[in-house]
């Protein structure tokens, strides 16, 4: 199995290291390498196939200088055992060496993703991939290499632990795990980091256990960096190089040359399932109201076969997390075969539906592990946000100064999901309560009522009880008959439009002795004093509220799930992606 030691310090790193391999050679492996970044700034890259002692011969007589490096026993997996395959890989622009541990699964369609970006590999492995990869996020997203990694690891499936250094940057070093063990060892004025403890026992007492999925910089005259990747960062890097609050506008190039369509369209038409068919009525909620173009949102199962009307003049968008949904790419065909555009907005980069749509605007969500869409919800509605607001732009359909509003309150969405997490500590107690119901039902009206459908299903899907989504007023036309002590009714109950409106329905519900959770507004008043239970969302525009109310209702599930003793990641039945009929 592979190894991995780093060192960053006063000491010349080349002996530190080739110890440290020694130290990891029980793991057994084909081929070593080492990178060292010496006083000019030049990263100088050994490798060899073999032994580390072969690895030795083959530098003896070359520059070993450096206080910064980075080696790695390998055993191979992609790529046959030889110097080529061997770690440390050099990123196109050689600017940045990295070693990685674990297996990238989804490198094949990454790498296509960067040759078609002009990236050409010298080796099979899918270590130079992720390391093109994380390059090329940094100078697209011109962020430093911490983020960049972040970013980059959000699109890779797998497991890895990876150390990098980079031309530029003699005293620091960026590490990360998932699923593959790394330690950092602190020392006085020094850092070391390996695969295992072993080749750090004997230099400090002093280690640091790295967590699954955060990454570090380690810096020398600086405390320890870690970041851990959040339902806030998600939608940051959904946003990220798209939104633009000091120009008061949205880029989104994916879908640059078809605008116009969009701006023209008779009708956009977004083909959806599940999750993602909730995101898009959440989507046509703000496109209509934003630009004011019309739109439809069509359950992808069903478009396929009741040949709708589907002329040129539509734009029609196929919105999915995994890209592989079969009934989507049905409906992708069928909207093809109209002549109409077809754009997609999706999560995994060189998916089915990726290929198969026009153009479009990825999600940047990272890989989504769970079968139930969490993440995937807030990063869709993100982007068909920003959609909205650009068609606005387009369309003059907005004044300028109520555009840089909404523009600067989506900027804030992602603290503000951060104020929601903060402040949903209690739902663990609300679920505590009502973990051994049967049934449940979920109201909201307008935005919030596909609130309701996506928290309902949420609970469905993970803890097995009986859910509903209803838009609230539709509650007396039926389900109203539903309610009695042991019906909890949770209201989506933000202080919008419709609020006196859900209001009634709450009086309605109370008089008929069913219990009450509320998701509020941070300073509401009434629907607090009327609720069982309340779960607080800060202010935002209506039109945003999903983005913030889904996700108490997501943590609700979770922990009634999880107190049921259900397998949150894979609910019985249900598969990640649904690619059969
Ligand atoms: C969501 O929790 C579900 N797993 C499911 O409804 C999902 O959203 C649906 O199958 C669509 O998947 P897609 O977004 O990958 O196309």
């Amino acid at each position: 199995m592979c190894g991995i030691v780093a060192y960053v310090g006063h000491q010349e790193a080349y002996p530190i290291l080739i110890e440290g391999l020694k130290r990891l050679e029980y793991r057994g492996y084909d081929s070593a390498g080492v990178a060292l970044l010496n006083e000019n700034d030049t990263l100088n890259v050994y490798k060899s196939k073999g032994k580390v002692s072969d690895l030795e011969a083959f530098a003896a007589s070359s520059d070993l200088g450096g206080h910064i490096g980075i080696a790695h026993t390998r055993w191979a997996t992609h790529g046959e055992p030889n110097q080529v395959n061997a770690h440390p890989h050099l990123s196109q622009s050689g600017r940045i060496a990295l070693i990685h541990n674990g297996i990238i699964e989804n490198y094949l369609s990454l790498r296509k993703e960067l040759e078609n970006r002009g990236y050409t590999f010298q080796s099979s492995t899918d270590t130079e991939v992720l390391t093109n990869l994380i390059e090329d996020v940094q100078i697209s997203e011109n962020v430093d290499l911490s983020e960049a990694v972040r970013i980059a690891l959000n699109h890779v499936i797998g497991a890895y632990a990876i150390v990098i250094v980079e031309k530029g940057h003699p005293d620091q070093l960026i590490a990360a795990r998932k699923g593959s063990p790394m330690v950092i060892g602190i020392g006085k004025d020094e850092y070391f980091i390996a695969s295992d403890a072993t080749p750090i026992v004997g230099r400090t007492q002093k280690v640091v256990y790295l967590e699954d999925e955060q990454v570090v910089r380690i810096k020398l005259g600086e405390e320890l960096h870690i970041k851990t990747y959040e339902q806030p960062a998600i939608v940051r890097d959904t946003m990220r190089g798209r939104l633009h609050p000091e120009g008061n506008t949205v880029r989104l190039g994916g879908i640059l040359q078809y605008e116009k369509q969009l701006l023209y369209a008779d009708n956009i038409v977004f083909v959806a399932c599940g999750t993602s068919w909730h995101a898009s009525l959440v989507g046509s909620y703000l496109i209509e109201n934003l630009a004011k173009i019309p739109v439809k949102v069509e359950y992808a199962s069903e478009f396929r076969y009741r040949n709708p009307v589907i002329t040129p003049h539509d734009v029609v968008i196929a919105v999915s997390q995994s890209g592989e949904t079969a009934d989507t790419l049905a409906a992708i065909q069928l909207a093809k075969e109209k002549g109409a555009v077809v754009l997609g907005i999706c999560n995994v980069i060189g998916s089915s539906i990726s290929r198969a749509t026009d153009a479009g605007i990825y999600t940047h969500a990272g890989p989504e592990i769970g079968v139930a869409s969490t993440k995937a919800f807030t990063s869709q509605v993100t982007v068909m946000a920003m959609l909205a607001l650009r068609l606005a732009e387009l369309k003059g359909s907005m004044k300028d100064e109520e555009r840089l509003e909404f523009i600067k309150e989506l900027d804030r969405i992602p603290e503000k999901i951060q104020w929601t997490l903060d402040h949903s500590g209690h739902v663990k107690d609300i679920a505590e309560l009502y973990k051994d119901v049967r049934n449940m039902l979920y109201l909201g009206r307008l935005q919030n009522y596909p609130v309701a459908l996506e928290g309902a299903l949420k609970l469905k899907e993970i803890s097995y009880i009986h859910a509903e989504g209803y838009p609230a007023a539709e509650m007396k036309h039926g389900p109203i008959a539903l309610i009695d002590k042991d019906m909890p009714v949770v209201f989506i109950a933000t202080n919008h439009s419709t609020y006196e409106k859900v209001l009634s329905n709450i009086q309605e519900v109370k008089a008929r002795n069913g219990k009450i959770i509320a998701v509020i507004s941070e300073n509401d008043v009434l629907a607090r004093k009327m609720a069982d239970h309340i779960i607080e969302i800060p202010e935002t525009e209506c039109l945003y509220s999903p983005l913030l109310a889904t996700v108490p209702l997501q943590i609700l599930a979770y922990h009634i799930a999880v107190m049921r003793g259900c397998n949150v990641d894979q609910p019985r039945n249900l598969a990640k992606s649904v690619t059969v009929e």
